[in-house]
């Protein structure tokens, strides 16, 4: 009796305040929040204390037209020296966990573990002892895009060497934080690394060997991952205690229509674009994705060439390669209309474009914000987590991005319904059924944003890049963030006083 007299006050309450029952859904008990960053894009300190040259630094001073404004992460959010603050605004939000990533060339500025950089290693013990003080708990990705320029010189990653390479450095790492560090992120977004950065001319080294470079880097890179996994796994794990995952960019694809061919355009847009990655790794078959493997076979063997431009694993690369994720880490952006489209131009044939024949376009009411890559589809993301569920057995996700651009300001209405609307399609995604453990805005604070330089603000914290000091300055998103993390639950009502600055809860 009493439980109902107060659930019915409730409900008044609520009603007469104008809040509808159902705008409150609460997260699932042990759900993790927290915000994401890369080294380039914060850290600046490009040549300091030892570091070596990578490809962004490299690409950056040698094509700054490149670059929308013509910038690069010299000094960026200068975060080499501000991580105490990075770490303040954190508190703030009350995070569970901050995922960083590491710069290969401040630990090994040689590329390889001849020689180990102490003040890098300074650098990031001191960052995750102040992260740990605190009770948030480090995510550290090994790779975010930053290549050694040596290595590049070697063929980067279209050289097989690399899987070596790559697994001298993983070692390193682990030996160096894993005492402290118990989620490691390998990899950060594949599709990015090889597609947009071997298959065209856009994200370095920008080489633009289409049809051909990004499937070696493809091999090359998944098998670099497995193998730093599998070092984890069996020389780190029993005592660390730690996870190991790698993390993909994936958009949805939708049909455009239900006739059959944009049906199986979709399907193949998925398969190509972003299973390309997962498929080795989750499905039960393992290998690149058969609609992938027959496309580019046929494409090839029409073009006169001797073999797939798409090379083979062997059966025990296969094997290998199966179950090499704790969690599946998923970077979510955008959704799109996909058609079947087989006229691409001449002199762009070969490539990715050509293999996989779809068209794509997006409905102007989906863009928010200033960034094209970003769309404003919160079904799209519940399809998608869906999707991950049916094909790969409900496998364990964990939000490793998400996120809108701004033109910057401190009152960024767009961010914040972007991040309800996209919270509410996870929650929804939930309720499916689907095993979301966590999820990571990106990005704290705005950075180098890559071609696009500094014209795309993706933050919850705005970042004044004309000053020395690059101060930072909480969004209103920032405050909105912060009462989910605190509530526990999505509120899409919920105003924050923005007169009153934002401060540290007890307990951070
Ligand atoms: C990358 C980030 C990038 C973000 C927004 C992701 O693809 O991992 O480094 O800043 O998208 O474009």
């Amino acid at each position: 009796m009493v439980l109902r007299w107060i659930v019915l006050f409730v409900c008044v309450c609520a009603a007469v305040r104008g809040i509808p029952r159902h705008s409150v859904r609460k997260f699932p008990e042990g759900f993790l929040f927290g915000t994401a960053t890369a080294s380039y894009q914060i850290e600046g300190a490009w040549n300091a204390d030892g570091k070596s040259e990578n490809i962004w630094d490299r690409m950056t001073h040698t094509r700054p037209d490149h670059i929308k404004d013509s910038s690069n992460g010299d000094i960026a959010d200068n975060s080499y020296y501000l991580y105490k603050r990075d770490v303040q605004m954190m508190r703030e939000l009350g995070l569970d966990f901050y995922r960083f990533s590491v710069s290969w060339t401040r630990i090994l500025p040689s590329s390889f573990p001849d020689r180990i950089n102490e003040a890098g290693v300074n650098y990031y013990n001191n960052l995750i002892d102040e992260l740990l003080k605190y009770n948030i708990q480090p995510m550290l990705t090994l790779y975010h895009w930053d290549l050694p320029q040596k290595l590049q010189d070697m063929g980067g990653w279209t050289n097989p060497e690399i899987v070596t390479w790559f697994a001298d450095y993983a070692r390193v790492i682990y030996t160096l934080f894993g005492d402290r560090v118990k989620y490691f992120i390998t990899i950060n977004e594949p599709y990015q690394i090889c597609n947009s950065g071997y298959g065209i001319d856009s994200l370095a080294p920008a080489l633009n060997s289409k049809g051909i470079g990004e499937y070696m880097c493809a091999k090359n890179l998944l098998l670099a991952h497995a193998k730093a996994y599998r070092i984890y796994d069996e020389e780190f794990r029993s005592t660390q205690k730690g996870n190991i995952f790698i993390s993909f960019s994936a958009q949805w694809y939708e049909p455009a229509s239900d006739s059959v061919a944009d049906l199986e355009a979709a399907h193949d847009a998925n398969q190509f674009n972003w299973a390309q990655y997962t498929w080795p790794i989750y499905s039960e078959t393992g290998d690149f994705p058969p609609e992938m493997r027959k496309r580019i076979a046929a494409k090839s063997a029409e073009q006169g060439f001797p073999r797939s431009r798409l090379p083979e694993f062997t059966h025990e690369e296969i094997e290998f390669l199966r179950g090499t994720s704790d969690f599946f880490g998923l970077n979510h952006y955008s959704s799109y209309y996909i058609h079947r489209n087989g006229s691409i131009p001449v002199h762009e044939v070969p490539s990715y474009a050509d293999d996989l024949g779809v068209g794509s376009y997006s409905l102007p009411e989906w863009q928010l914000g200033a960034s094209n890559i970003t769309k404003y589809v919160p079904w799209g993301f519940r399809k998608l987590l869906n999707r991950i569920k049916d094909d790969y057995k409900n496998p364990p996700v964990f939000i490793t991005e998400n996120g809108v651009a701004t033109h910057g300001g401190i009152m960024d209405d767009d961010r914040v319904q972007y991040y309800r609307e996209y919270l509410g399609a996870l929650l929804d995604a939930l309720d499916d059924g689907c095993d979301v453990r966590g999820y990571t805005a990106w990005s704290l604070m705005d950075n180098f944003e890559w071609t696009s330089g500094y014209t795309e603000s993706f933050g919850l914290y705005e970042v004044n890049f004309d000053s020395i000091y690059r101060t930072r300055s909480p969004r209103k998103s920032a405050y909105v963030y912060k009462e989910v993390l605190r509530s526990r639950q999505l509120d899409h009502h919920y105003e924050p006083d923005l007169t009153r600055p934002i401060t540290i809860d007890p307990g951070h």
